[in-house]
């Protein structure tokens, strides 16, 4: 199966080589430049040689992996057999997208959607097929859940299909109702707004809240670093949405996660957010 991977960033290169390092499977990852879809297929080579270097994968599973990535503009997809778009977090701008892919694409190709808090019936609106959500945890390769999410216009064969190749890539899918943040994203991210509001308040510094979650809750990460991870502008784009979408306060985004991504400090993609990181 061909999968067309729209959106090198980090959950776009993560997706791309969960499908890659999977047998029967290649990947066109595409973005708005040729030097943007080569740069996400280079964050997978970095992370795949340093499995090499660590005595973890032979160079050769690397190279065979690095070589079922073809990277491009999105009209290197026509002959795709699934489009997984993990493309800025913008209605709008996945609209469009998808209404470029449908007249790119063979008419069978599945259209599924990574975004984390978007409605997939938006989404999909004034698109002539069917979009659904796959909605992938960062770090892709890693994180064993993904949660399939049916727009109002996704016929049941499309869920079905989704499930199945979520298994085939060693996932476990979870079918959600569409629903602002879906499940995992309304709990997580209001803890990490919370955490950055214990921050603000001068409860604990961030190395306190961090571990204090890792250690009293067992979670792997703290949320502040969690935070980092995902990209401070992601959590915000998911606040606003539960806010936007439920019009309860209890969904407000703290004024520091906002002066944060208006000072440019989103995480680790930035090199700094709660952490520095080189
Ligand atoms: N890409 C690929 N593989 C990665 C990776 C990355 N970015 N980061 C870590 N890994 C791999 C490592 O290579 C390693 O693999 P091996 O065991 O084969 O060597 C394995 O993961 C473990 O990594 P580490 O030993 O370096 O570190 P760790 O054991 O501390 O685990 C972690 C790191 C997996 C990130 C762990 O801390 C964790 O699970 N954190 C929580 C992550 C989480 O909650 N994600 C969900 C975020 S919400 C989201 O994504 C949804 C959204 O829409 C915003």
């Amino acid at each position: 199966m061909k999968v067309g991977v729209i959106g090198a960033g980090t959950m776009g290169s993560g997706i791309a080589q969960t499908f890659a390092q999977t047998d029967g499977y290649e990947v066109v990852l595409c973005d708005i430049s040729e030097r943007l879809a080569e740069g996400g297929k280079a964050k997978i080579a970095k992370g795949l040689n340093k499995k090499v270097a660590k005595g973890k994968m032979a160079q050769e599973a690397a190279d065979a992996i690095l070589g079922k990535i073809t990277t491009g503009l999105m009209d290197k997809c026509a002959d795709c057999d699934l489009i997984v778009e993990a493309a800025y977090e913008d209605l709008g701008v996945k609209h469009e997208m998808f209404k470029e892919l449908d007249v790119i694409c063979k008419p069978e190709t599945i259209f599924a959607s990574n975004t984390s808090s978007l409605s997939i019936t938006e989404i999909g609106a004034g698109v002539n097929r069917p979009v659904i959500g796959m909605h992938f945890f960062n770090p892709a390769p890693v994180m064993k859940l993904i949660e399939v999410i049916a727009g109002l216009n996704t016929p049941d064969e499309t869920v079905e299909k989704i499930k199945e190749i979520s298994v085939s890539i060693g996932k476990t899918p979870v079918q959600v109702k569409e629903a602002a943040g879906f499940v995992v994203n309304r709990i997580l991210i209001p803890m990490i707004n919370e955490a950055v509001g214990i921050y603000a308040d001068g409860v604990a510094d961030v190395e306190g809240i961090d571990t204090a979650m890792k250690l009293g809750a067992n979670h792997p990460m703290g949320p502040l670093a969690l935070g980092d991870l995902v990209g401070l502008d992601i959590c915000l784009a998911i606040m606003n949405v539960l806010y936007t979408e439920t019009g309860d306060s209890k969904y407000r985004p703290h004024p520091l996660l906002r002066k944060m991504v208006r000072g440019g400090k989103l995480g680790q993609k930035t090199g700094e957010g709660f952490y520095k990181y080189n």
